[in-house]
């Protein structure tokens, strides 16, 4: 769609289903963040929150990498003299990578295609799902080259895997592969690379099939919980559900329970009830 195409550093593409293909697009430096992206990303990000033809948000890399990580040239050693436009992306990353895509209405999948590296992982973590090709590269690399993995990978990172591997894998950069990152709890799928799209498409029909507003209220219940004590997340969960009531414009509810009970025409246990209008 001809709205988003004054991007350098990244693609967006909304197919007619609302599958929307935001795609790192540096892939002769093999996705690295450097400031550009992290400021066109947030706006992206950003734009794509109200964005009617938008259902899904899949965040993938061109070429032969998801992303590299920080850009070692751009986001780092040229920001050292220059400490405005290095706050400026640290900023731009935090916000976008962090805060848009934890707390965004539309679902969000990491589609990692490839090499995933230290920094990369920020916005992998925020993702709500991660589908990985069985041949991805990961690694927490920083220890390789002299940094702590800061920027809050070294807690998104704790947050995913027990922290046995958080240290092992921080502490010796070793790399793994999809499969083990399954394993690990860094992503939900990996399939050979091959299936990888097909494979990422079917996971956003399925999204797509259910209500937007109760996907959306279900996703940041399951992220705000988190931080909670059994008291505080009984009655925020409480109150959370009447206003889904109240704001959820398809009435899933009432239909659902009308279609199981009264109608039974449908389990829910089983598929989404349909749309009505
Ligand atoms: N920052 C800046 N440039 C990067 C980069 C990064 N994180 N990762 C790759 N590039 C650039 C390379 O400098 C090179 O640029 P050039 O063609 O101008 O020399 C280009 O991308 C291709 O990289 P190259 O190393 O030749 O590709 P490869 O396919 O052999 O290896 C990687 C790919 C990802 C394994 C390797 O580039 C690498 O180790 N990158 C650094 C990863 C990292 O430590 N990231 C953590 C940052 S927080």
């Amino acid at each position: 769609m001809a709205k988003y195409q004054d991007f350098t550093c990244v693609k967006v593409e909304i197919d007619e289903e609302g599958i929307t293909w935001v795609t790192f697009n540096r892939p002769e430096k093999r996705n690295a963040m450097n400031p550009t992206l992290h400021f066109e990303m947030l706006e992206i990000m950003t734009a794509l929150e109200n964005d009617n033809d938008c259902k899904v948000i899949v965040l993938t890399g061109a070429g032969n990498s998801w992303s590299a990580g920080m850009d070692l040239k751009e986001y780092f050693r040229e920001t050292e003299n220059n400490p405005d436009l290095g706050f400026r992306a640290t900023m731009a990353h935090r916000y976008w990578a962090t805060y848009v895509t934890n707390w965004s209405k539309k679902p969000t999948i990491a589609m990692v295609n490839g090499y995933c590296f230290g920094g990369a992982f920020h916005s992998l973590a925020h993702c709500d799902i991660v589908v990985s090709a069985d041949e991805a590269t990961y690694g927490l690399s920083e220890v390789n080259w002299g940094i702590i993995p800061g920027g809050n990978v070294a807690k998104v990172f704790n947050n995913l895997v027990n922290h046995r591997d958080a240290l092992f894998y921080a502490m010796t950069g070793r790399t793994f592969d999809g499969q083990k990152a399954v394993e690990m709890g860094v992503a939900n799928i990996s399939v050979p690379l091959a299936q990888l799209k097909e494979e990422t498409i079917k996971i956003c029909r399925e999204l797509m099939e259910k209500s937007p507003m109760v996907l959306a209220y279900t996703k940041q219940c399951v992220r705000a919980v988190q931080g909670m004590d059994m008291t505080e997340s009984f009655e925020y969960l409480g109150a959370k559900a009447l206003a889904l009531r109240t704001v959820d414009p398809r009435k899933t509810r009432a239909t659902g329970m009308e279609e199981f009970l009264d109608k039974k025409t449908y389990r829910p246990g089983l598929q989404a009830v349909k749309k009505t209008s």
